[in-house]
């Protein structure tokens, strides 16, 4: 496994962080690339250009590929969906075509936003049925990955947190950029499922599985689930402001102007392959979030 050359793409994301991290632990050789370079590691690859990616594949011949160039504003991808699926879709083809033609293994990163209708939990067997154009780019991967190469792993993740301060986009960020803006009160939506996923474990597990060459589509989520709400006042616990913030329970109507973006009701998977293979690593989130929540001061 050390012997391996490992690209990474998009890796100055918050996934791109962990995943950074654990492969300049496991190996010798990283390259980190992505377009924003947001690091000094970094170096300039921007995934729909498919000269610039070859070159790259030939001058550092990888042979192990981790794909994580994405457009993951949900609400970005809708209005600019052209750019979503060069972006996500071309460009997860771009590297496949180069993972094959010079024999790397290719691991892709999809989501859990994949599924929708009324179904409360997925495995990895269950049908998707992507609503977003995020959604349907991300699943138009996954799709190729499987058909196209043999040498491949799928992980999807669900709600992630991690990337700290910097890097974090999402939710855990959302919440501490209103509190530390002096909200008093926050509104948080009570009728969204889902199942947080941890960058660390995710990176960490990622490695441990892709080590077992079970080359496959495996969901990679931590243990437990909740709703938006229930993660909130799990968060502002951890940060001791309980006393201090009042949150408000609202419907998804609330923010229909803000996150226009259909969004299924319940986004959570079941690490099914991974739990019957012994191969589930993921820590559960409330003890995934008491670490994160750490990286965050008010
Ligand atoms: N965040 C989530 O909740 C979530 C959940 C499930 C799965 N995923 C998947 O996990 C992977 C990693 O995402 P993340 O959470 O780390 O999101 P992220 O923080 O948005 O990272 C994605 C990175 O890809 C870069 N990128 C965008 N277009 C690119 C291009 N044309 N060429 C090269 N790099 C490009 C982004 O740069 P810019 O910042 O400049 O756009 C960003 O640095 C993605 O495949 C995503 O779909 C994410």
């Amino acid at each position: 496994m050390g012997s391996e050359r490992v690209l990474l793409t998009g890796c100055g994301g918050m996934l791109g962080d962990a995943v950074f991290r654990v492969c300049s632990e496991e190996f010798d050789e990283v390259l980190a690339t992505d377009i924003d370079l947001n690091e000094s590691w970094l170096k300039p690859m921007d995934v729909r250009d498919i000269d610039q990616c070859e070159k790259v594949f030939t001058d550092f011949k990888p042979t192990l590929v981790i794909h994580l160039a994405a457009l993951t504003d949900l609400e970005y991808c809708e209005n600019n969906n052209e750019n979503s699926w060069i972006t996500n879709a071309l460009g997860t083809e771009n590297i496949g075509f180069l993972c094959k033609k010079y024999d790397a293994t290719m691991v892709y990163i999809s989501t859990a936003g994949i599924f929708g209708g009324k179904q409360e939990y997925f495995t990895d067997f269950d049908e998707p049925n992507p609503l977003s154009h995020y959604a349907k780019s991300k699943y138009y991967g996954e799709c190729f990955v499987q058909k196209y190469l043999a040498k491949h792993f799928v992980f999807r993740a669900g709600w992630m947190m991690g990337g700290g301060i910097k890097k974090d986009k999402k939710f855990v960020k959302k919440i501490f950029d209103q509190i530390k803006n002096g909200k008093k009160e926050l509104f948080i939506v009570d009728d969204k499922l889902g199942t947080p996923t941890y960058t660390v474990d995710f990176a960490r597990s990622l490695l441990k599985v892709i080590r077992t060459k079970n080359y496959d589509l495996y969901n990679q989520v931590c243990n437990g689930s909740c709703s938006r709400l229930d993660f909130a006042k799990e968060f502002i616990k951890l940060l001791g402001l309980e006393k201090e913030i009042k949150i408000t329970n609202v419907s998804s109507d609330f923010f229909k102007e803000e996150y226009f973006a259909p969004r299924p009701y319940s986004e959570k998977l079941v690490n099914l392959k991974l739990k019957s293979r012994n191969l589930d690593y993921m820590r559960n989130w409330k003890e995934c979030l008491k670490e994160y929540s750490r990286e965050f001061k008010i």
